[in-house]
């Protein structure tokens, strides 16, 4: 059975004393009632992520980066190496972020060779794939998502797939408001499972854990998190209050 995972993507906010005092409130209110099936892991930016490991020690909140460079080391000035995320006692990494598609231009080949270092320095991966809402007014949805499967997994083998979490964040939903309704990201998670056992070997699907995100609040978490595709869920301005973070995990809770 696959667990479940609410995952917060702090995107660019929160300073070093604003990581510490949410992760605290979080910490807080998870240490008063535990979580019994959902892993809760939190994504704040590179500055926090050694201040916020502290803060989370004893605790079981998994720590994740939101980007990594795609080379071991070098002259790249400005990136970080996944061994530099790594040595701050993150053990996740989100690649493949519709922003960082869109701002960076990372393109298929790039978000590759990122998850293939990852996954070299034993971070664990949360890959974002999703469409543009004119490819799903065009119909594209389903062609979209399988070509970012195929691509951006390119090479890698059935046994990395256990170190990978994939988030389908359609990216019209995404910082919008507008959910894609249950049955619309149910439908895209069922088939993603298809992609994969084509892609990979029959049982890669039913194995992997799909993530949903896009607007993802504490009133709709319920609906999403209770299709029996949707593993869980990565949100992104409902993670920034612990009040609102909290009661998605509580969702995940009720119906895991
Ligand atoms: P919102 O929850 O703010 O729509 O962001 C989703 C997201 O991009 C998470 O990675």
């Amino acid at each position: 059975m696959r667990q479940k995972v609410i995952a917060g993507n702090w995107k660019m906010y929160k300073t070093i004393p604003e990581a510490l005092r949410l992760v605290n409130q979080l910490r807080k209110k998870l240490e008063a009632q535990p979580p019994r099936r959902t892993r809760v892991i939190v994504c704040p930016p590179f500055t926090a992520l050694a201040p916020v490991h502290e803060a989370l020690q004893g605790s079981n909140i998994g720590l994740g980066a939101q980007n990594i460079f795609w080379e071991e080391e070098g002259a790249y000035t400005g990136e970080i190496s996944a061994a530099m995320v790594k040595s701050t006692g993150a053990k996740y990494v989100i690649i493949g972020h519709s922003e960082r598609r869109r701002y960076f231009h990372e393109e298929e080949a790039i978000i590759n060779k990122k998850i293939k270092i990852a996954l070299k320095n034993k971070l664990k991966v949360i890959h974002c794939i999703g469409e543009s809402l004119e490819e799903r007014e065009q119909g594209l949805t389903m062609e979209v998502v399988s070509n970012q499967v195929e691509w951006d997994l390119k090479d890698l083998t059935p046994q990395d797939l256990k170190n990978i979490i994939i988030a389908y964040e359609p990216v019209w939903a995404i910082g919008t408001g507008k959910t894609a309704t249950p049955e619309q990201a149910e439908e895209v998670h069922s088939f993603l499972r298809d992609i994969l056992d084509a892609l990979f070997d029959k049982g890669a699907g039913k194995g992997m854990t799909i993530l949903y995100g896009g607007s993802v609040k504490p009133e709709n978490a319920a609906s999403l998190l209770s299709q029996p595709d949707i593993d869980g869920a990565l949100v992104g301005g409902a993670c920034l209050k612990a009040d609102s973070f909290f009661k998605i995990i509580q969702a995940s809770e009720k119906v895991g």
